[in-house]
């Protein structure tokens, strides 16, 4: 299976052998690969070749090592086009994952200046401040924080957000959601988000910023969500015109 007489490096092939298992679901997500030792032993390479090979393929992202305990195999990441104006519920449900939400806060107050400004809020007016926790197949994806004014979305309440929040602005209020501007930034983890999303602390997220409006151009919504960089990767289709 390994051939010294290919001109391909061993640790390529060795490489090549593996990510097959990976992508045939020969090997499953969360799977324990067999340790530098077994490999070297059973491939007859060395274990400096071993380590070459589980080394490149966790950088690319196919697997993943925890200290003392071995290296796995990694859940492919959830793609998601960055075209259309589409919800979390919306988006795994696309890809036939359960969409699921936990909230994690839910208040009623007024808003900081930054906030006040961006909703076009009057003084003293009132807005909900949301944090929930993103799921799909019950595996933590996002914490999203969500801003919305309450005369526009009257009513909302805690079991409402454990569903879409989409949903219940266009379906139940009648609302026709617009279009929004929505940027993707680099960061790392914020330690209150760690225990939430399952995640070793300083790993990387996307941070992704959406400021949503209605189709008359009122502001309906200004949200920033972490997303796990691990299991989340945008798509953009582009065309040479
Ligand atoms: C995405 C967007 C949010 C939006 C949310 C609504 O996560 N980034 O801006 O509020 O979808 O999702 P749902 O309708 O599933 O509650």
């Amino acid at each position: 299976m390994i051939d010294k007489h290919s001109p391909l490096p061993l640790y390529y092939q060795l490489e090549e052998r593996i990510k097959k298992s990976i992508i045939s679901e020969e090997l499953q997500p969360g799977d324990v690969l067999p340790s530098e030792r077994e490999l070297s032993e059973n491939y007859q390479i060395s274990r400096m070749t071993v380590r070459q090979a589980i080394t490149n393929l966790v950088n690319k992202g196919y697997l993943y090592r925890e200290k003392g305990k071995g290296t796995f195999v990694s859940s492919q990441k959830f793609e998601q086009n960055l075209q259309g104006l589409t919800s979390f519920t919306e988006d795994m449900k696309a890809r036939n994952l359960v969409p699921g939400s936990k909230l994690l806060h839910f208040e009623i107050s007024p808003a900081i200046e930054e906030i006040k400004e961006w909703l076009s809020l009057e003084e003293e007016e009132l807005i909900y401040k949301i944090k929930r926790l993103r799921l799909a197949n019950d595996e933590p994806i996002a914490v999203e924080t969500s801003y919305l004014p309450v005369k526009l979305i009257p009513g909302l309440t805690p079991d409402i957000l454990g569903n879409s929040l989409y949903k219940y602005i266009e379906d139940d209020l009648q609302l026709s959601i617009g279009h929004a501007a929505q940027t993707v930034e680099a960061a790392i983890v914020r330690d209150e988000d760690i225990k939430h999303l399952n995640v070793n602390k300083n790993v990387p997220v996307l941070l992704i910023q959406r400021e949503t409006y209605l189709e008359d151009g009122t502001p309906l919504e200004i949200v920033k969500s972490s997303y796990r960089a691990d299991r989340y990767k945008f798509k953009i289709n582009i065309e040479r015109k």
